[in-house]
């Protein structure tokens, strides 16, 4: 089936799981919609995501005929995912959530960070994810309020710089609140990533942390899943993508430039694929 899948997340942290979701599918079109007018989702109340997450679900069924959503964003499918599910039943949907199941799987040490949005860090749904994993190892929750953000920020050419700096700041003084990164007994080996902006500073992270510490996110088991749900559904597209339309199409409720630049930098895509969602989405 040659309609869309729809990928959205409060701005360009969603790229870094449309990057895996195009690897994995190179024969799917997708319609990639960027809440940037609203974001940070994370320092935003439940209420609010929630309603964004269901107003834009509906847009992109409504105009782009979506077969499936992939809400790649940690803080909208904690607020929304169950009630999304709900409204509608028969569309393959798939949330993100900060992989603390597979981080088990890799400590050596028994002792795993997590970073995410406060948003998701204050969610039920993650109070009952770290339950379910509490006492199999020692988590480490830390929010980061600012940080994604700044890194929305670092693709603004006129901001970048600045934006680096507050970058480096927050990871620095976050992760020291978190304790003590390496290898050795007590020591946290096992980084998860719980938010999709946060993929775009794992370079950082990587110099911050050294080398024997692990940093897990969640694009490419995403992927996977939304290509076992369309399979399953006999959703899956057969055809070349490339041959019938474009296959690939952005959307900002903000900054037009930002996504552009981003879509460049992270997945190399020609600005002349992103462009200004409709006025109604923007306010
Ligand atoms: N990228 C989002 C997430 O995975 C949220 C970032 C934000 O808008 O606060 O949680």
């Amino acid at each position: 089936m040659n309609t869309p899948i729809g990928v959205f997340d409060s701005g360009i942290g969603g790229l870094s799981v449309l990057r895996a979701l195009q690897k994995a599918l190179p024969h799917e079109r997708f319609v990639y919609l960027a809440d940037n007018a609203h974001a940070p989702y994370g320092e935003k109340s439940e209420a609010f995501v929630r309603e964004r997450t269901e107003t834009i679900a509906a847009h992109l069924l409504a105009q782009h005929h979506i077969k499936a959503l992939v809400v790649a964003c940690n803080t909208a499918t904690a607020a929304a995912i169950h009630e999304l599910r709900a409204q509608h039943p028969q569309l393959p949907l798939v949330g993100v959530e900060p992989a603390l199941k597979p981080a088990l799987a890799l400590s050596r040490t028994g002792h795993i960070g997590v970073i995410a949005t406060r948003g998701t860090v204050a969610s039920d749904k993650f109070a009952r994810l770290l339950a379910s994993v509490q006492g199999e190892a020692h988590f480490v929750v830390q929010a980061c309020n600012g940080l994604a953000l700044a890194i929305e920020q670092s693709t603004l050419p006129d901001q970048a710089m600045a934006a680096q700096a507050q970058i480096s700041h927050l990871l620095r003084s976050y992760t020291e609140a978190m304790g003590r990164f390496g290898t050795g007994p007590g020591d946290i080996d096992t980084m998860v990533l719980g938010c999709t902006h946060y993929v775009f500073v794992e370079d950082d992270l990587r110099q911050l942390l050294g080398p024997g510490v692990q940093l897990l996110s969640t694009g490419e088991a995403v992927a996977r899943q939304t290509q076992r749900l369309l399979a399953a559904a006999g959703l899956l597209n057969t055809q070349d993508a490339n041959s019938s339309a474009r296959s690939m199409r952005l959307m900002t409720t903000g900054d037009l430039q930002g996504l552009q630049a981003a879509a460049m930098r992270w997945l190399g895509l020609p600005p002349e694929l992103c462009e200004a969602a409709p006025a109604k989405l923007q306010t």
